[in-house]
C-alpha cells in the first residue's frame, strides 16, 4: 500500500495512511480520509477528530489498541476536500483486503463516505446508532467525530451512539458465549 499510485492523490501525499490497531480486532472503525496531521504522521485520526474518537473509545472502556482504525481512502485529498468517486474506487481493493485480513465482527462507519461504502443509499441521519446485519458481520453507522466539532449539537448524539455500540458488542459477546453455542449462537435483534 505504501507505494500505491492507483490515483492522483499519490502525487501530493506525504505518505499513505494505511490504518492501525489490533490486527485481530472485533471492531473496525472506518473514517473518510487522512487530513493534514494524519498525512504528516502516517497514522489515522491523530488530529482534533482523533482526540474526540479517543475520548469516545475511552467512554466505553476501549483504547485504540483494542480496535482497528482505518479510512475509506488512504491518502489525503488536497485541502481536505471530499474524496472523489474515482479515488474511492481506486482505493477500494485496499479496504477490501483490510476487511478480509482483520475479519471484524462489527464495522463502525464514521461519516457518510464510509457509510455509503457499506450501505449505499442510506442517509446517515436515519441509520446512525442502529445496527444492521451484513453477512457474517454487523454494520453500525455513526456520524463522523469531526461533525461534532463543527456542529456542537451532534456531540451528545455521537456519545449516545457510542454507548449503544458498547451494548451491541456486549450482546454479541453473550450471543457467542460458549453456553449459547448449543443453539448455534444467536443473532442480534436488528432494526
Ligand atoms: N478524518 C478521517 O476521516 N480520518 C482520519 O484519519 C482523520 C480525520
Amino acid at each position: 500500500m505504501a507505494g500505491c499510485h492507483a490515483c492522483d492523490l499519490a502525487q501530493q501525499r506525504t505518505q499513505v495512511v494505511s490504518g492501525e490497531g489490533a490486527e485481530n480486532a472485533d471492531i473496525i472503525f472506518i473514517g473518510e480520509a487522512p487530513g493534514y496531521n494524519e498525512d504528516r504522521q502516517g497514522r489515522p485520526f491523530v488530529g482534533a477528530a482523533g482526540a474526540f474518537l479517543d475520548e469516545l473509545l475511552a467512554s466505553i472502556g476501549l483504547t485504540r489498541r483494542d480496535v482497528y482504525i482505518a479510512n475509506v481512502i488512504k491518502c489525503r485529498p488536497p485541502g481536505n476536500r471530499d474524496p472523489l468517486p474515482a479515488e474511492i474506487a481506486a482505493c477500494k481493493p485496499w479496504l477490501d483486503r483490510q476487511m478480509e485480513l482483520i475479519n471484524p465482527k462489527v464495522v463502525v462507519t464514521l461519516g457518510r463516505f464510509s457509510l455509503s461504502r457499506f450501505l449505499p443509499n442510506e442517509a446517515i441521519s436515519k441509520v446512525h446508532g442502529r445496527v444492521r446485519q451484513m453477512g457474517n458481520m454487523v454494520c453500525f453507522p455513526m456520524y463522523h467525530p469531526a461533525a461534532a466539532l463543527h456542529q456542537g449539537s451532534l456531540r451528545s448524539t455521537i456519545e449516545a451512539d457510542m454507548r449503544r455500540l458498547s451494548e451491541i458488542v456486549k450482546e454479541l459477546e453473550s450471543a457467542n458465549a460458549p453456553d449459547r453455542q448449543d443453539d448455534g449462537g444467536r443473532q442480534l435483534a436488528l432494526f
